[in-house]
């Protein structure tokens, strides 16, 4: 089994300065401090984009600084907020497709990660452009000829999610992108994307996929006609990935909790002799 955490959108600012009446710093270093203690036997961590709210040099050391304190390898890539040039000069180590784009292969037990690069200056919608999608088809080919199952990574999704200010700055060329997807001989198992800064999961054209809450501040959950969307200061999260061969398990962390934990095994409901019967029946799975 392959263990991924996704984590999602930083917005990470110069060390001391809020954002949204939030610090993303301390945001941030909650989470790497929690996966730490509490998932420090995963694969890895990727984070979908909108590491930085402004793309200053100086938050992307801070981000640098926090990837460094996890016991195993980050992979970020960049959304709409991000600047390439600035990211690319502090991560020299994440690779980059032949045309300078934030796009790369990894290869992990479960299969193999494509992290896309959606990002166009100028612009807060996501743009993929047709030497984008050139990486990508061939990255598609390869996999399929090396019976390689494969998970998509990008910032933004290329469909719907139906609230309207993100839906308008979506991917622009999701028609493409969805022919791509739909012709590949690929076995594509999930789309990981970022952006929408709330917890959203679907299947798309039979692909599967999941998004979550920022680290920092979220998107509120309006499904009306307006085309400004307020920020709240929902809960963050990171998600904890369980990937083998036959099964995608998805659990969200909501990070910052510190309320009580329940101890119910006094419960007059409590079946002793269920309970009996599915440690055993979990014990026989285990083998
Ligand atoms: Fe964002």
């Amino acid at each position: 089994m392959t263990k991924l955490i996704h984590l999602t959108d930083p917005h990470l600012m110069p060390p001391g300065e809020p954002l949204y009446g939030l610090d993303p710093q301390a945001r941030l270093t909650a989470a790497i401090d929690h996966v730490a203690a509490h998932h420090g036997d995963a694969d890895c961590m990727v984070i979908t984009g909108d590491l930085t709210h402004w793309g200053d040099d100086a938050a992307y050391d801070v981000l640098k600084r926090e990837l460094d304190r996890l016991p195993f390898p980050a992979y970020p890539l960049i959304g709409n907020h991000d600047q390439r040039p600035a990211f690319q000069e502090a991560f020299l180590n994440i690779g980059r497709d032949p045309n300078g784009y934030v796009q790369y292969r990894i290869d992990t037990r479960a299969g193999r990660f494509l992290m896309m690069d959606t990002v166009q200056e100028g612009t807060h919608a996501g743009w993929y452009d047709q030497e984008r999608q050139e990486w990508l088809k061939g990255e598609l080919d390869a996999a399929a000829e090396e019976d390689q199952p494969v998970y998509l990574f990008a910032h933004h999704p290329p469909f719907q999610i139906h609230i309207r200010m993100m839906d308008m700055i979506r991917l622009v060329q999701w028609e493409e992108v969805a022919a791509l997807l739909a012709e590949t001989r690929a076995d594509i198992r999930h789309y990981f994307f970022g952006h929408v800064h709330r917890p959203i999961s679907g299947c798309w054209r039979g692909i599967p996929f999941s998004t979550l809450y920022g680290t920092n501040h979220q998107v509120a959950l309006d499904l009306g006609p307006a085309e400004d969307a307020p920020m709240t200061h929902e809960a963050p999260a990171y998600n904890v990935v369980l990937l083998s061969d036959d099964l995608t398990v998805i659990h969200t962390c909501p990070y910052t909790y510190d309320g009580p934990t329940i101890d119910h095994r006094n419960d007059r409901n409590t079946d002793e002799a269920a309970r009996a019967a599915g440690r055993a029946q979990v014990a026989a799975q285990q083998g």
